[in-house]
């Protein structure tokens, strides 16, 4: 069955559409990228009318997965998944949609990634969006390289012993990237499970 399940998403779900509802523009497209399972998008889609919400993932297999939930889903601006990994040099999606991108989101990529996909975001942000359009971040964050919760040490500690190149990262370096790209931070939000949204906006 191409439909991939996290539990989390239904833990976090309501949390997270609380912020973007309040900070998101109320039109364009909504960029999200490493989108998973595909959960968020069509949990998340049919509460965000007037806006366009385009899911994303590197990996095949989710992108089936997004494209199963969506077939299920009763959200007519929910459009289809592509492929985008942050990396690539040219980010394809942008000249086929129905409305510009005003916004992008990325949830829980981060310490799942190398921090080479921290600054491809960015710089991939950067090209794709005009002045005033938001990114907003949600996952573990380090502050002033120190972690908020035992939980999220023990996490970072397991994330680093599955791949070296991964782990919780530190706010103020994330920071230092976005506004080394033309992003102020906005808003810093404490989410449930010790957890931080990060809004930034395009100066
Ligand atoms: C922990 S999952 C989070 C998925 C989803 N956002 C959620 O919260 O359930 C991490 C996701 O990041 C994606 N990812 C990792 N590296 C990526 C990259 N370089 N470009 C795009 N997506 C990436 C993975 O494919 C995966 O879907």
């Amino acid at each position: 069955m191409a439909q991939r399940y996290a539990p989390a998403t239904e833990r976090n779900r309501e949390a997270i559409l609380a912020v973007l509802q309040k900070h998101l523009p109320n039109q364009g497209t909504v960029l999200e990228i490493a989108s998973g399972t595909g959960q968020h998008a069509v949990f998340f889609a049919p509460h965000l009318t007037q806006r366009y919400w385009l899911p994303t993932d590197m990996d095949p297999a989710n992108l089936a997965s997004i494209a199963a939930w969506r077939e299920e889903a009763d959200a007519a601006n929910l459009l289809p998944p592509r492929q985008l990994d942050v990396r690539d040099p040219v980010w394809a999606i942008d000249c086929d949609l129905p409305a510009p991108v005003s916004a992008i989101v990325n949830i829980n990529m981060l310490h799942i990634s190398p921090w080479s996909c921290c600054e491809a975001l960015f710089a991939g942000a950067a090209k794709t969006l005009n002045q005033r359009a938001v990114v907003t971040l949600y996952g573990p964050f380090k502050r002033d390289g120190v972690h908020t919760a035992p939980s999220n040490a023990a996490f970072d500690e397991q994330l680093r012993s599955q791949d070296s190149a991964w782990g919780v990262r530190d706010l103020e370096a994330v920071l230092g990237v976005a506004v080394e790209q033309g992003f102020a931070c906005q808003n810093v939000i404490e989410m449930p499970a010790n957890n931080l949204s990060v809004v930034f906006d395009k100066t």
